[in-house]
């Protein structure tokens, strides 16, 4: 049985566990590429050396060798390579690619591969280059999809979708191995994203991405990112992507940031053999250094005229060595990057290597839509900017649009347009609020690298937990401009005025007649508008009806909790600056606001573990909010729209209807009584 859990998650970049006949691997996995007859470094020692814990090889060559085959169907996969993990077989597609036809039927290699004891067996997909024409691409696109279902006969004995009542999709109990299926398409983002629908659609343990080996290899890291995205799209969420060939650390965090799980590696090798050294910021020959920028074993013994004076099948084997501890260091960085939420300020690094890499962030920035739907609404850490192309990121889309879609502007003479200054804002310009308040009806807004930030909004993640030069990017101050445009024009009936220091108080003055100061209750100014931001309009309101009472913090003196007529509604998180749910305050958003909006839905018994406080788990939710994003707050709810618990969204809706394991919600709070009686 193969199986796969998502443990963490930064977008749709994910943690997780891929579970196999032969063990385990944790996710994002790169998969060093094993000849069955050229080891330039035996399986045996990729482990111990380099914590790889699966390997991919291929089952053509194999079978195409008496020597191999022989001793595969004898001793197993494991047997002739030397390795006691995971291992995952390729089919002869490439070959076919390279060198013309290949001579086996599909039947026939799947049905060795099984022989063979692989853990993922690979379809024999029909690929499809980049200089495919279009109608080409369509009709091998059209010829691979009748393969994929016919692979999947195969393997499931025509169990079709092998999908549950429930449209779960994972594999069928029963079978051990596993399936791959691989989305072509050539370069033709609707051709992959039809080709991803029709492999979502039938049973497999792992889907691939093929066709893309020839893009990285000339750097045409653009065009892979909108390949790559296509398919996303329709790929089934629950299982594990592989990039085929994706074998560069430099792109190993973008491969991730796109919800790629599985890399393979045959470059390590390959680069080794032409005397390349691979890094996480690009390639050199061995030639041209004269210095070795790594820390790894290879190199903290070495200096490069030792290594260049090595014999051949030496210096080859300790290049490829250095090949593999670059890759798996970088994955290592990977991995730590999805765990604090912050892949895409090493994504932006990376890109920094080379300029085809910048090409490829400028093309997931075409992207943002599709890639803030999984991003999280919070994070440990601060917003880092990178550069320009930090405008790309999730968090500046969503952070313009809910100020546009959800924040109430209180009724007020003036708006005063302040610039960016340090955090928290409503301290620095604490003073200066004051004297204008004492004089007019004002209303502040602080011009910020996330456009316009409300002054009661600015504890709110990102803005209050981001670090921004003083001096933006023309690029980011014009997108910041635009944007402050649009609000002051939103507000139309209010006089909006750019503070420009003292002089601004006689400008003020010769427009807005003076008298009628106001005192603002910022405490409770913050409260509503973070509320409207978080929850929308409606459910604020609904969760802040009757009076109002504040619980500071005895050592910070900031707001700690809401209650409303009484009701303990809202905890605020100091860390992030967001309101978390109570259960007063989620019975109150679920009388107020109608489903799906904010809730979770499970089934009947699990709104008893829930009601108990016990978390939400992915097989048990039978709808979602559309528009949930992970770590929202959320309402779980029974079958009968009875609220039971509240928590924190860990998937969004296509996945927590996809997924079969996991955690789709942490709960806080559960309603204490049996189901349906909060
Ligand atoms: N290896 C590199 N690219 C591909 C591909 O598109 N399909 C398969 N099966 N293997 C590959
Ligand atoms: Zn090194």
């Amino acid at each position: 049985m193969v199986s796969f859990e998502m443990t963490g998650r930064d977008g749709l970049a994910r943690l997780g566990r891929l579970y196999t006949p032969h063990g385990s691997a944790t996710t994002p996995a790169l998969l060093p590429v094993v000849h069955p007859g050229i080891q330039t470094i035996p399986p045996s020692e990729m482990r111990r050396l380099f914590g790889a814990e699966i390997v991919i090889t291929n089952s053509y060559i194999i079978r195409g060798r008496v020597e191999f085959r022989e001793r595969a169907l004898r001793e197993g996969l494991g047997g002739l390579i030397g390795w006691d993990g995971p291992v995952m077989t390729d089919s002869g597609t490439f070959q076919s690619y390279m060198y013309g036809e290949v001579e086996v039927s599909q039947p026939e290699i799947l049905d060795f591969q099984r022989r063979i004891g692989s853990d993922l067996c690979t379809m024999l997909d029909i690929f499809s280059p980049p200089e495919t024409p279009e109608p080409e691409a369509a009709s091998r696109l059209s010829e691979n999809s009748r393969r994929a279902g016919q692979a999947s006969e195969l393997f499931h004995g025509g169990g079709g979708t092998s999908q549950g009542a429930r449209g779960k999709g994972q594999m069928a109990g029963g079978e051990e191995q596993g399936l791959v299926l691989a989305v072509q398409g050539g370069i033709f983002p609707n051709l992959r994203e039809r080709s991803a629908a029709d492999i979502a659609g039938l049973g497999c343990a792992v889907q691939a991405i093929g066709g893309v080996v020839p893009l990285m290899e000339s750097y045409r890291f653009a065009e892979l990112v909108d390949v790559v995205m296509a398919a996303k799209r329709a790929l089934h969420p629950a299982r594990p992507v592989h990039l085929f060939g994706a074998g560069h650390p430099m792109m190993f965090s973008l491969a991730a940031l796109m919800g790629c799980d599985l890399l393979d590696s045959s470059s390590y090798a390959k680069y080794a053999k032409d005397g390349r050294m691979m890094f996480s910021w690009g390639t050199r020959h061995l030639d041209e250094l004269s210095h070795l920028p790594c820390g790894c074993p290879v190199c903290a013994s070495h200096d490069p005229e030792g290594l260049r004076s090595l014999p051949d099948p030496e210096r080859v084997r300790k290049l490829a060595e250095h090949n593999l501890h670059a890759s798996f260091s970088e994955l290592r960085a990977v991995r730590q990057a999805i765990a604090e939420s912050r892949l895409w300020e090493l994504v932006e690094e990376r890109c920094r290597g080379h300029p085809a890499l910048l090409d490829a962030l400028h093309a997931l920035g075409g992207h943002a839509a599709q890639l803030e739907r999984f991003a999280p609404a919070s994070r440990t850490g601060a917003f880092f900017y990178k550069g320009p192309e930090s405008s790309f990121r999730p968090e500046v889309l969503r952070w313009e649009r809910l100020v546009r879609e959800r924040y109430t502007m209180p009724d007020s003479e003036v708006m005063v347009c302040l610039e960016e200054a340090p955090k928290p804002y409503s301290r620095h310009y604490a003073s200066l609020v004051r004297r204008i308040q004492e004089r007019w009806d004002a209303r502040f807004v602080v011009t910020s690298f996330f456009g316009p930030v409300p002054l009661e909004l600015d504890g709110m993640y990102p803005v209050a937990q981001s670090l921004v030069p003083s001096r933006l990017d023309p690029e980011s101050a014009a997108r910041v401009s635009r944007a402050m445009k649009r609000f002051s024009h939103d507000l139309r009936s209010q006089f909006s005025l750019v503070w420009e220091g003292e002089r601004s108080f006689e400008a003020l003055g010769a427009v807005v007649p003076e008298g009628r100061g106001v005192v603002s209750d910022w405490e409770m100014l913050r409260v509503r508008a973070t509320a409207e931001l978080q929850f929308g309009r409606d459910a604020a309101a609904a969760l802040l009806e009757g009076k109002l009472e504040l619980v500071l913090s005895p050592n910070t003196g900031r707001v700690r909790n809401v209650l409303a007529g009484g009701e303990h509604v809202l905890s605020l998180r100091a860390r992030d600056g967001l309101f978390t749910l109570r259960m007063p305050g989620a019975r109150r958003l679920v009388a107020a606001v109608g489903p799906p909006r904010l809730r979770v839905v499970v089934d009947d018994d699990a709104a008893g573990f829930a009601a108990a406080g016990k978390n939400v788990f992915s097989r048990f939710v039978k709808e979602c909010d559309p528009e949930i994003r992970p770590m929202e707050e959320v309402v779980v709810v029974d079958g009968s729209d009875r609220p039971v618990a509240c928590g924190r969204a860990l998937m969004v809706r296509s996945e927590m209807l996809a997924f079969t394991r996991g955690m789709a919600v942490r709960v806080r709070e559960g309603s204490g009584g049996p189901p349906g009686e909060g």
